[in-house]
């Protein structure tokens, strides 16, 4: 039997959404880890650097592998700050950069490795890893983010001339809108009275002319 194509290609359909169905059905999402990729801290003040995973597992406390690594550029060897260990749970390492200034924030039970960096420093600024292995899930997953320490906001002399340009500028504009709107506004008074005026002329002659139309009508 030759099976024409119009069968196959049916039979590929079929095929295509009985897969899709599976996949659906085992409602498992693939091993990712999400982090912001860029994130700005004033220096000084504390930030929270978030990690959050999702796995076709739900975390097991006895196999569950994570760590946080930092380094300043890609070319620097990797400085592991955080850990996670089965009997102590997350655990901050000895670290001379960090010293007690970076905490857990996250929570293990809704797949988040996120932690909080305190008294953020110009040296904090680098590339931080969340690296995570939930098994069985094979695929190991990794997170990347890059913190940018800004050490100033910006210097207020500068954003208030900002603020003064804008606010004339703004102001100018209203300015002219409001003086548009008040001549739109005369112009279509006078327009209203003219036709107003014209409207009544109009009226006195329709008047004039019924008074004469009906005298003409008298025999
Ligand atoms: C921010 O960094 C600058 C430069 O290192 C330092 O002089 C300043 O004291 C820092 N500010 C705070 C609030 O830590
Ligand atoms: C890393 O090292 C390579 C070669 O050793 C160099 O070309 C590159 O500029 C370095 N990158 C950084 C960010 O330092
Ligand atoms: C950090 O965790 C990852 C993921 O499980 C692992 O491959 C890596 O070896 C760990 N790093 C260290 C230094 O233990």
């Amino acid at each position: 039997m030759v099976s024409s194509p119009a069968v196959d290609g049916r039979c590929g359909v079929g095929l295509l959404s009985a897969l899709l169905l599976l996949l659906s059905a085992s409602g498992c999402s693939a091993m990712d880890v999400l982090v912001p990729s860029e994130i700005n801290a004033l220096n000084g003040t504390t930030i929270k650097i978030p990690c959050t995973f999702t796995s076709c597992y739900k975390l097991d406390t006895t196999k569950f592998v994570m760590n946080w690594t930092f380094h300043e550029t890609a070319n620097d060897t990797e400085e592991m700050f955080m850990a996670y260990y089965k009997k102590k749970g997350m655990v901050a390492l000895r670290s001379d950069r960090f010293g007690d200034r970076v905490m857990f924030a996250g929570n293990l039970d809704k797949n988040d490795l996120s932690i909080t960096l305190s008294d953020v420093q110009p040296e904090d600024a680098g590339i931080y890893n969340c690296y995570v292995r939930n098994p069985p899930d094979r695929i190991q997953g990794q997170g990347i983010i890059n913190l940018v320490v800004v050490t100033e906001l910006p210097a207020p002399r500068d954003s208030t001339i900002a603020v003064a340009i804008g606010a004339s500028v703004g102001g100018a504009l209203a300015l002219l809108i409001l003086s548009m709107v008040v001549v739109k506004c005369l112009r279509r008074h006078r327009k209203q009275e003219l036709i107003s005026e014209e409207k009544m002329e109009e009226e006195g002659k329709l008047e004039a002319e019924g008074v004469a139309e009906e005298e003409t009508k008298q025999p």
